[in-house]
């Protein structure tokens, strides 16, 4: 057995042992007496990890470093623009952190309050996110890519009394008004819960301040303190809400809770990265989503790591931009998406030539299957052949990494998500729920509770229950399939539900037809996934037009236009077609699967049409494809 062997074991055997030794990465303010208390069941549901004990994020993300190494380094800021690169220590990471959350306090900001966050890539989203965890805040991240509309409607379901945003951000070549953004989601709200937006001023665009209710943040933090109380909290008190896409048309505002979470994080990321004193890591997802707030904030400060912020795209000013951000930090821990890997192989070998990566010891990858080709050359080329990958399949809703290859030690499968991490109980079951053994694929169950799941979704436990836990009675139902080898090593499939997964953005396909049926002449709309080079996966689009609407050639930009209005200018198809009719069963169901067939060209393998109400509508969509094509 080797100790990877041993330590699963053990920690599925006892996890309260197992997890009574491992909390132990965090500082307590009280101790816990309690450790899982959790049932998957019905008649007894409950999830809840350390119960009795107290503690508080930010204390352990910064003021225990500070305390114990002030001078090192926390963030290491890369601006847009190259050679604009500024280090914050600990101690500076502090005093950012306590003025921050004297300002929220300053402005009423109470326990228990919820703050969204809508900021770019820039440290005072870090110290936003903390200040509101020092004081007892639940912080709402929305992702700086999402749309008025979108923003405006999150605000909505989580009751949020508070924006802070900044002027704009830079990506690239492109600048991009978020306060503007702001001003026009406080338009179109529709129960006016915000009083307070805090605006940082970041590249200095003019905004227009509404009187006693905007405030430009340094005006109001040169005034305050460099210290400021931490709150203690319960462990199970919430620590952020963050809203994710379901199948269902309204996105699910996903409830983590602090000691469990704040456990897992830490504890995943010192185990899967095998973090050192002096290390320097990069985690290049936007905080705006799970990887961000798990891997680029919370895990890697409670383990006093010094990471990189980059604010910018890899391929700016080239695509050479990530590398020689690699080599002018000496980076040695190194997380990204697929898509940013298979769209940096398409610019070909010239861009890692000019550098030389031989700081990096391990590569991570998360967000969507790594394909064997992009594995080899994220291997070969990249990591100069020498560092382990370790794929992480997990979701925003498991808080943290579930399946993954431990860079020590342990066999890596290009392609394979490896073994279950401490603690995680996979099981791969049909569709009936039958278990299936040995080598196979299914559904991807987890059969027990972790620390860093979830808890609910915001103001809505029952959907919680039913959307996560009712199909498979018993087991938290991941929506994922999976495959399983002869030696018990994952490879994920990918959703077994209507979310698409567009350059490891999660979208809901009803929330894309939503949009789309919002233009006039639009009577209804099917949206499916197809693979695709370097995305992953795009999206395609079959629309029928209201009785008596003419197609025009305007159609498509409009709704584009409607799109990026009411999600953001990511969920926009690659694919746009207008049909006749969409198969149905005779019981008025879409048939995504045929839908995908025709999509992908996938003509002679379509399947039994003949439960279709309609089934001749499949050849004259495929013609229209052809033509199309
Ligand atoms: O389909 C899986 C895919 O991303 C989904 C979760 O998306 P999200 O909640 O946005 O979180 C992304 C970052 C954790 C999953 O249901 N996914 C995530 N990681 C992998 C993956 N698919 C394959 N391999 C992975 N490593």
């Amino acid at each position: 057995m080797t100790s990877y062997d041993q330590d699963y074991q053990r920690s599925i055997t006892d996890p309260n042992h197992f997890w009574k030794e491992k909390a132990q990465i965090l500082d307590w303010i009280k101790p816990f007496t309690v450790i899982k208390n959790t049932s998957f069941h019905k008649e007894d549901f409950r999830i809840k990890w350390f119960e009795d004990g107290e503690l508080n994020a930010c204390y352990n993300c910064v003021d225990r470093h500070a305390n114990k190494t002030p001078n090192k380094t926390a963030f290491i800021f890369e601006a847009n623009e190259l050679g604009n690169a500024r280090s914050i220590s600990f101690k500076d990471l502090l005093k950012e952190v306590c003025k921050f959350s004297n300002v929220l306090k300053s402005k009423g900001v109470q326990k228990g309050d919820v703050v969204t966050i809508y900021m770019p890539m820039i440290p005072e989203a870090a110290y936003a996110m903390l200040a509101c965890s020092r004081i007892g805040a639940i912080h709402n991240v929305v992702f700086g890519g999402f749309s008025a509309s979108a923003l405006a409607s999150r605000v909505d379901d989580c009751d949020s009394n508070m924006i802070i945003t900044a002027d704009a951000s830079v990506r690239g070549p492109k600048t991009i008004s978020l306060k503007e953004t702001v001003d026009v989601a406080l338009e179109e709200s529709k129960k006016n819960t915000v009083k307070t937006v805090i605006t940082v001023k970041h590249i200095g665009s003019k905004c227009h301040m509404k009187e006693g209710r905007d405030f430009w943040y340094y005006d109001l933090a040169k005034f305050m303190e460099t210290t400021c109380p931490i709150e203690p909290m319960k462990s199970e008190d919430p620590l952020f809400i963050l809203y994710t896409s379901g199948s269902t048309g309204k996105p699910k505002g996903v409830l983590h809770t602090t000691g469990g979470y704040l456990t897992y994080v830490a504890f995943t990321h010192k185990t899967i990265f095998d973090v050192k004193e002096n290390d320097t890591y990069w985690c290049t997802a936007d905080v705006g989503w799970i990887t961000g707030h798990s891997y680029g904030v919370y895990g890697p400060l409670a383990n006093g790591t010094t990471s990189v912020m980059y604010e910018g795209i890899p391929t700016y000013p080239d695509a050479s931009r990530i590398w020689k951000i690699i080599d002018t930090h000496k980076v040695s821990l190194f997380y990204t998406a697929p898509t940013a890997i298979r769209s940096l192989i398409s610019q070909g070998d010239e861009y890692t030539q000019t550098t030389t990566r031989t700081s990096l010891r391990i590569l991570g990858s998360v967000g969507e299957p790594l394909n064997p080709e992009a594995w080899q050359w994220y291997h070969d080329v990249i990591g100069n052949g020498k560092c382990p990958i370790v794929d992480t399949w997990w979701q925003t809703e498991t808080g943290g990494m579930m399946l993954s290859p431990q860079p020590h030690g342990m066999n890596l499968k290009p392609g394979s998500v490896d073994k279950p991490f401490y603690g995680v109980k996979p099981e791969l079951v049909d569709n009936k729920g039958t278990i299936i053994i040995g080598k196979g694929s299914g559904n991807l169950i987890i059969k027990d509770s972790w620390p860093g799941q979830m808890r609910g979704i915001y103001k809505d436990q029952d959907r919680f229950f039913k959307t996560y836990f009712s199909r498979f009675p018993g087991s938290y139902s991941s929506e994922d399939g999976a495959k399983r080898d002869e030696e018990g090593y994952y490879w994920i499939t990918g959703r077994v539900d209507d979310i698409i997964n567009v350059s490891g953005h999660r979208i809901g396909t009803a929330e894309v037809e939503a949009a789309i049926n919002n233009h006039f002449d639009i009577a209804e709309s099917a949206v499916v996934g197809v693979p695709h080079l370097i995305k992953g996966e795009s999206l395609c689009a079959f629309v029928i037009l209201k009785a008596g609407s003419l197609k025009s050639n305007s159609i498509k930009g409009e709704v584009m236009q409607i799109i990026t209005r009411d999600i953001g200018s990511f969920a926009k198809p690659d694919t746009f077609i207008v049909v006749p009719s969409l198969p149905k069963t005779r019981s008025g169901k879409i048939m995504r699967r045929i839908l995908r067939k025709i999509a992908t060209g996938d003509h002679d393998n379509i399947g039994d049409i003949s439960t279709l109400s309609n089934p001749r509508i499949v050849v004259k969509i495929i013609e229209l494809m052809d033509h199309k094509g």
